[in-house]
This record gives C-alpha cells, structure tokens and sequence, in this order.
C-alpha cells in the first residue's frame, strides 16, 4: 500500500493522442492577423534591420505576398505605411492617394475576400513622430480627433474592412465612429488599440515605420505599464464609445491583462504580439539558442489561453506554414 493518497494526472498524459483529446486551447491558422508595411516606389524590398524577416514592400510587391498569405490561409492583415512626406498635418495619412489608401486598394484588388485592417496614427505622418497633433511641445487631444476619424474616413473609403486606432487619444473610438456613420460606414468595425502601453517593446517597430518621436516620450498618451486596473477603465470607455474589438498591447508581458480583459468585457479580445517579442525570439533562434517553431507556437497558445481571440504577429506566416492548412 501507499503511504499518502495522491491523484494521477499522468493517466491523460500517456499518449499524444490522448493529449490531443484533452487540450484545452489550440491556436488556429484563422486566428492569425499579419501586418505589412507598405511604402512607396516600385521593386523595393527592403528588410527591415531589428526584425528579421519582415519588409517594407512597395505596392507592386505586395501583389505577391498577398497571394502568399492568402495561401497560407490567413484571413486578415494589418495594414500600415511608409508616407513620401511628413507634415505637421499629417495629409498623408488622409490623403485619397497616400500609401496605406493605395495599398487597401492593391489588396482587395488581389484578394476581395482578404480582411484589411488599417492602423490609424499620426505618428508615421508628422516630423514629430507623435500620435497627435502637436503644439507647442504639447500633443493635443481635441484637434486630434478630427485628423484620426477623417484618416479612418479614408481608410474606410478607399475598400478597409475594419479600422484600427492605436493613437490612444481619448474619444477617438467615438469621434471614428461617428464619422464613419456619417460617411455611410455604418458596417465598418472599430478595432480600438484600447489598452496600449507606453512600452520599450516597440522599438524595432518605430525603426520599421520610421515613428520614433523627435522629442519627448508617448507616457501622456499611452499607459503606464504598472496599471490594470486603468486598463479597465479604458476597455469600459471603448466599449462604451462603439468598438467593436478590444485589444491589448503588448501580449508578452501583460498576459495577465489579456485575461481581465477577457474576463470582464464580451467584445472580440485581439493580443498584439509587438515588433520586439518579434526581435528577441529571431535574435535567439539565429544564434541558435532557441528552437525557434516551438518557442514561437508556446508563446502564441499562452496568448490565446491567457484569454485573446486573435492574436497579431509578425510570426504569422511561419505559424501558418507549421500548423498546415
Ligand atoms: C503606431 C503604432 C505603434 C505600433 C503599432 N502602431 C508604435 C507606437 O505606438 O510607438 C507598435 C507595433 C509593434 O511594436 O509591433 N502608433
């Protein structure tokens, strides 16, 4: 006989079908949403230096890797831009023909049945590199709102099939949504970056869209990345506000966010998995340290357990490709 009574959790665990039977979340090609950075110019791919793997692609390349996505069966892509010029007013970012509005076209053109999300920013699109418009040192709410819904406006217009704000000015999710409404966008969803921290996992993105901030920082716009319970607030007013998605960004270190998100609201959860949990696991994997697919797979099941529905990353086409069809 056995000195103690215990349980015997390895009877579910001794065959991998078994396993199979027994598993609580699984990660699915269709969970899988990939972003593109689109700029300006005709054959140019350009790798992007601190992310391995990912490029600025001008409009005619992304024919090709719209079909290869396409391929590969993920459903949606997340759409930002390289602008040819930078202004205080961001015009680019609204403008009929700017690169996020040719390349919406260029993508439904390819693949109408492809869902295209657009970020929504200004940050790319003014010297300053900051989400809002500035003045005088200061990045001002209000007069921000009217650039972000017209840019959503025009997204929206040129064939976007949701919008995605990521400037974390406050209202804009209602400013958006008004706007659209007006312009008979009444079927275009809100994708709100609702709960967006002001982050250092960022970095090898603002190399990539070019949006680092010429002076300062994003912490009066952003979230300090020790609250929660202000992530709350913000998910609340969103809702509140008419989105359509919630989001938390970054995934990796605020795992525990993605889950009170998903606790308390019923809206679609979306996790960014941002440019540098991207970088860190391409810099092991090339030194060898790693072994980069069952990092990668590991990381992106902790996100859908941890409570997100889709999940954001540029690992997407290599997550598409080891989990097959
Ligand atoms: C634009 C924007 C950023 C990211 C997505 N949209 C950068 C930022 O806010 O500084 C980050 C994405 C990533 O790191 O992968 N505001």
């Amino acid at each position: 006989m056995l000195p103690i009574e215990f349980k015997r959790f390895r009877r579910l665990r001794r065959s991998a079908l078994l396993r199979d039977m027994v598993r609580e979340t699984e990660l699915n090609i269709k969970d899988l949403i990939y972003p593109l950075f689109a700029t300006h110019g005709t054959g140019v791919k350009e790798e992007i230096a601190s992310m391995p793997g990912v490029y600025h692609l001008s409009i005619d390349l992304l024919k090709r890797e719209i079909e290869e996505i396409s391929e590969l069966g993920i459903p949606a892509v997340l759409l930002f831009g390289i602008p040819a010029v930078k202004d205080e007013l961001s015009s680019e970012a609204y403008a009929e023909n700017g690169i996020v509005q040719q390349a919406i076209r260029v993508v439904k053109e390819e693949n109408p049945n492809l869902v295209v999300i657009t970020d929504v920013c200004l940050c790319s699109y003014n010297p300053m590199g900051h989400c809002g418009v500035v003045h005088e040192g200061e990045i001002l709410n209000d007069p921000s709102l009217e650039l972000l819904a017209k840019t959503a406006v025009s997204h929206a217009r040129a064939g976007a099939d949701i919008v995605a704000p990521s400037d974390m000015m406050d209202g804009r999710v209602a400013a958006i949504r008004r706007s659209l409404d007006q312009e008979n966008f009444t079927h275009v969803p809100v994708m709100s970056y609702s709960v967006k921290y002001a982050s250092a996992f960022y970095g090898p993105f603002r190399d990539a869209a070019h949006s680092a901030p010429s002076f300062g920082d994003r912490k009066t716009y952003q979230m300090d990345p020790a609250n929660v319970r202000e992530a709350l607030r913000e998910a609340a007013a969103d809702v509140e506000e008419g989105a359509d998605f919630l989001m938390v960004k970054p995934a990796l270190a605020y795992m525990d966010v993605i889950r009170r998100l998903k606790d308390t609201f019923d809206l679609p959860l979306v996790a960014y998995n941002v440019s540098a949990e991207y970088s860190m696991i391409k810099a092991a994997a090339l030194n060898g340290w790693i072994d980069e697919k069952q990092i990668v797979l590991e990381m992106l099941t902790g996100m859908k357990r941890a409570g997100a529905d889709l999940i954001i990353t540029y690992h997407a086409k290599d997550v598409a490709r080891w989990l097959g069809k």
